[in-house]
């Protein structure tokens, strides 16, 4: 979910619209603005898209001071009653959250016997229950500092209080949120690329503060009631680079933007001397660790895999790689020495932020490997090293993926080096040779096209097999191809296969075989006779030096190890037509969200 807030002089309702327009990559199920000015507070809100909201939203009613919110449904389905903002019985109190309220249930017991709640969310409780404590008489800000005491687990609130109309109260704890800075007006957002159409000076917030926003004033407080002073930062980003441009989608945008990202990559991990550089306290950290556990999910958990081959065969450290979502309530046995890599697009996934946050209390070292500089998982580790990328807006994750490798890929060259083993190759030449490489594979979106045509307009389901790095690299094809065509894919070992997945195989099944590694090439191939045996449509698609007649693509050479850079763009774009022609929404596919702050 994503929220913003404004106090000003001018009307909110497009400031607070456009702001959540640029939010929804974090929950579009639905949405909601309110306004406060001297007749009253006015909510609006829709189930689905803002552009449904924006229809809703009385264009008379003009007001200077607004909350808003996009919704990623946690408790309660998406629904307009559903959707925030959510009201206290007086409706005197108005409230915007992102987060979830484990201890809600009993808090609603405590405190709410007497009232009727509106809605099935976790956050009404949060409004209600203030307004029980107003009741009582303690003041508005004494009031929402006694309910925030009470709650469990995560949240970034907007509140607003009909007979002020000059003040937001905010609160954070373990959701992203931030303060914006104007001349004559102040600004909330979980994100800076939402109101950077207002502003670039943010201020964070810390957990469990609490601000008092005013037209003028942005004074923050810690749990004792102490005021906090903290200097703004200018957001870096740039305007332009959150818009698609002539593009129709962001995902085909951002799967372009591959070779500019690794160019960026080579530039910002060089020295003057054309050598790889990586800060040395990083390099250290990672010398002194016995074993390297890389926590992840989704496509970041993908890039992880592919990080981890890496890190061995070149570093020779022992890695790991966990499902962010699992490691919190699994931990395995650790080493003596560990250090923990997360790897984030966003820096804001609340299930790695929970293994952050544990494996911190045990006293071990954290790197975080993001795209986002400050994000709540970067501030929190020890150490970060950037992505480059720009911002990803589409929910699909293309570039980030590719930049995750080729960071992982610097730095395992790095501690190689480090350790006196010597790369019989270079790195930045071989990343050279794949911005051109994936420069080619983005000329070729024709041929991807009628793939997708071929294989997937009618397709139920789908099966991507590969061998060693191949496999991993399936596994995010399947996923880029389940997330945005809903087509039904499965990511699996070759060999594995045969061992029960097979019987799926029918009479025009697609299979897509993956053949980059010389040393599986056979092997890879035999999987291909198995499946089409038993009536699989194969699509192999090769890397040059290894193909045969059959093959349906062929891939630029590339160096053996680094080839996931380049296979995934095949797999990128034919994820992408294949959603395009089946009619589905490519950058907002249904159930999901980009950021999920929840765990
Ligand atoms: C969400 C997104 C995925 C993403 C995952 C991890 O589930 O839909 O595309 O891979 O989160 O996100 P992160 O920002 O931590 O890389």
């Amino acid at each position: 979910c994503g929220i913003v807030g404004y106090i000003g002089q001018q009307d909110c309702k497009e400031i607070l619209l456009r702001g959540l327009e640029k939010l929804e990559y974090r929950g579009y199920d639905s949405a909601g603005i309110a306004v406060l000015n001297g007749e009253g507070t006015y909510v609006f809100k829709e189930k689905g898209r803002i552009a449904e909201l924006r229809e809703g939203v009385d264009a008379n009613v003009s007001a200077s001071i607004g909350i808003g919110h996009t919704r990623w449904a946690t408790h309660g389905a998406p629904s307009k009653e559903n959707a925030h903002p959510h009201q206290s019985a007086s409706k005197r109190f108005t409230l915007v959250h992102n987060g979830v309220i484990e201890n809600y249930l009993q808090v609603k017991r405590e405190y709410l016997q007497n009232v009727e709640l509106k809605s099935e969310t976790d956050t009404e409780v949060i409004v209600q229950t203030i307004e029980q404590f107003v009741n009582k008489g303690l003041s508005v800000e004494e009031a929402f500092r006694q309910t925030l005491s009470l709650l469990k687990g995560s949240y970034a609130i907007a509140l607003l209080d009909e007979n002020n109309r000059d003040v937001i109260y905010v609160a954070k704890n373990k959701s992203p949120l931030l303060v914006g800075l104007g001349g004559d007006f102040n600004v909330v957002a979980s994100d800076a690329m939402a109101m950077l159409q207002v502003t670039n000076q943010f201020v964070e917030l810390m957990d469990k503060e609490i601000v008092i926003v005013t037209r003028d004033q942005v004074t923050i407080k810690n749990l004792n009631g102490d005021v906090i002073e903290r200097a703004p930062y200018t957001a870096e980003l740039d305007a332009s680079d959150i818009e698609k441009g002539t593009y129709p989608h962001y995902m085909l945008k951002e799967i372009d933007e591959q070779p500019l990202v690794i160019r960026k990559i080579i530039q910002k991990y060089q020295d003057e001397h054309d050598q790889l550089k990586i800060d040395q306290e990083i390099v250290q950290a990672v010398h002194e660790a016995d074993r390297i556990y890389i926590i992840a999910c989704g496509t970041s958990y993908h890039a992880g895999l592919v990080g981890k081959q890496l890190i061995e065969k070149w570093a020779k450290v022992p890695t790991e790689v966990h499902v962010a979502s699992e490691f919190s309530y699994n931990m395995p046995l650790l080493s003596n020495n560990p250090l923990f890599i997360f790897i984030s697009q966003s820096g804001e996934t609340a299930d790695s932020r929970a293994v952050l946050v544990q494996v911190k209390e045990l006293g071990h070292k954290a790197l975080t490997i993001t795209n986002v500089p400050g994000s709540t998982l970067s501030r929190e580790a020890d150490y970060t090293l950037l992505l480059h990328a720009g911002p990803e807006i589409a929910v699909a994750s293309t570039k980030a993926y590719t930049a995750q490798i080729a960071v992982l890929a610097i730095l395992a060259a790095v501690a190689a080096e480090t350790k006196g083993i010597k790369l019989d190759f270079n790195l930045l030449q071989e990343l050279a040779i794949i911005s051109n490489a994936m420069e080619t594979l983005c000329g070729q979106k024709d041929e991807m096209e009628q793939i997708a045509r071929d294989y997937l307009l009618t397709a139920r389901n789908c099966f991507f097999i590969g061998r060693a790095v191949d496999y991993y690299v399936c596994l995010e094809g399947a996923l880029k191809l389940k997330e945005i065509s809903y087509i039904q894919a499965e990511g699996f070992a070759g060999g594995e296969l045969k061992h029960g997945t097979i019987a799926l195989i029918e009479n025009g099944t697609p299979v897509i075989a993956l053949s980059t590694q010389e040393h599986v090439n056979l092997s890879i191939r035999g999987n291909v006779k198995e499946v089409v045996a038993r009536g699989a449509y194969p699509c192999v698609i090769s890397m040059k030096g290894l193909e045969e007649d059959d093959d349906r693509f062929i891939l630029p050479k590339v160096h053996e190890d680094l080839t996931p850079l380049v296979a995934v763009i095949p797999m990128q774009l034919i994820a992408y037509y294949a959603a395009l022609h089946r009619g589905c929404d490519v950058d907002k596919p249904r159930n999901l969200a980009k950021s999920v702050t929840v765990e």
